[in-house]
């Protein structure tokens, strides 16, 4: 079989699992004339090796976009360019952090990030989470336990519980990161996708601490296949990863496609595509949310992102439901992929961006249907 996506889904399956964008808001025509605009110029950097830390063009096209949409000052020197934050990740375990090193994450927490961390065999320590995101309170005490070098949280409609964590919090664990001296790494993918209400402050406000990476992609707001995003942090941190060997070698990363997403953000089609996707995926969410109710789950309402998270029936077990949901021509994740203890057996994840809201309704109806057969 040939295969050019990620995911290749069975025969008439509505996947509930599939965490990306839908195929029709890949900013396709975005990209076409931003790419024209590119080529048009005679500027050709974009087609060189590139700067070490991007395109200083586009980064600072880049600080504009995100001083607007955070509502604070971004400066373009604290940005270094990345292959998304699944490579960035992998940056910062590979040049600030040793083997066994200790990384606290949330509980749950998105699963291929638990699989960079292990990559790099870090010692993973869960961090209990609420409605308010993690769960600072007893934080101090496992602190001092485990004397973690890093902190992973996906601060805003996280990954996959939805919940984002609450601004007194956020400065709690800057607080606590200052005085215990461990790295904050703040993946904020979802946070210009909110969609009710003010978002908190994303943690990029943070950054001057030297205590906090703050992580952005375009991967939810264009394309993930243009595999760009960014890393936020103090520059005297941004010039450890600059020192990489694959960096020296092959130049900053993503020239081309940051060339491209630089028109976008000139022409201010990036903006557009935005309010476009929010507007879509917030429909999506109530959709979901409206099929949701008849099946009596406890879960929380986002109010942006991708995904609902939602407690099982007591004794019943995701994994098996997933058995039963593939006979009925649905699917979804199991909660124990988001544990990094094998644990969150009585809990999926559902994502609403993949599928417009009447499969999303046929797929909330099928899953309904193999609850009732368990
Ligand atoms: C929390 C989180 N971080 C990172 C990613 C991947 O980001 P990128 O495509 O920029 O590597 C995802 C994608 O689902 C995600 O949900």
């Amino acid at each position: 079989m040939i295969q050019s996506t990620q995911f290749a889904l069975r025969e008439g399956e509505i996947h509930l699992g599939i965490g990306h964008p839908e195929e029709s808001l890949l900013a396709k025509d975005v990209l076409r004339q931003a790419a024209a605009h590119r080529f048009a110029q005679e500027d050709a950097a974009f087609l060189q090796y590139g700067a070490d830390f991007g395109d200083d063009f586009f980064r600072l096209e880049l600080a504009k976009f995100l001083s607007n949409h955070y509502g604070f000052a971004v400066d373009a020197s604290s940005l270094y360019i990345t292959n998304g934050i699944s490579q960035a990740l992998d940056f910062v375990c590979r040049y600030l952090s040793q083997r066994g090193d200790t990384i606290f994450v949330e509980e749950p927490s998105y699963f291929l990030a638990l699989h960079i961390f292990a990559d790099y065999d870090l010692t993973i320590i869960p961090v209990t989470i609420d409605a308010d995101g993690l769960i600072t309170d007893n934080l101090e005490t496992l602190i001092k336990k485990h004397k973690p070098k890093l902190l992973y949280t996906i601060p805003i409609h996280q990954n996959p519980s939805g919940v984002s964590l609450s601004e007194k919090r956020r400065e709690k664990l800057v607080e606590l990161a200052q005085t215990y001296d461990f790295l904050i790494l703040a993946d904020e993918v979802y946070h210009l996708l909110n969609y009710e209400g003010h978002a908190p402050k994303a943690m990029a406000a943070y950054i001057d601490s030297k205590q906090v990476i703050s992580l952005g992609s375009f991967s939810k707001i264009l394309a993930p296949g243009l595999r760009l995003g960014w890393l936020g942090a103090d520059p005297s941190l941004l010039a450890k990863l600059a020192l990489s060997g694959m960096v020296q070698s092959g130049g900053g990363l993503n020239p081309f496609s940051s060339g491209l997403v630089r028109s976008a953000l000139e022409l201010g089609l990036q903006d557009n595509h935005l309010s476009y996707v929010k507007d879509v995926y917030s429909q999506r969410l109530e959709a979901m949310y409206d099929a949701l109710k008849p099946l009596n789950l406890k879960f929380h309402k986002p109010k942006g992102g991708y995904f609902f998270w939602l407690e099982l029936p007591e004794g019943m077990d995701a994994n098996l439901l997933l058995d039963a949901a593939i006979k009925q021509g649905v699917s979804f994740q199991p909660g124990p992929k988001f544990s990094s203890q094998e644990k969150l057996s009585h809990f999926i994840r559902l994502c609403f961006s993949y599928y417009d809201t009447d499969l999303l309704k046929e797929g909330v109806k099928r899953l309904h249907t193999a609850m009732n057969t368990m």
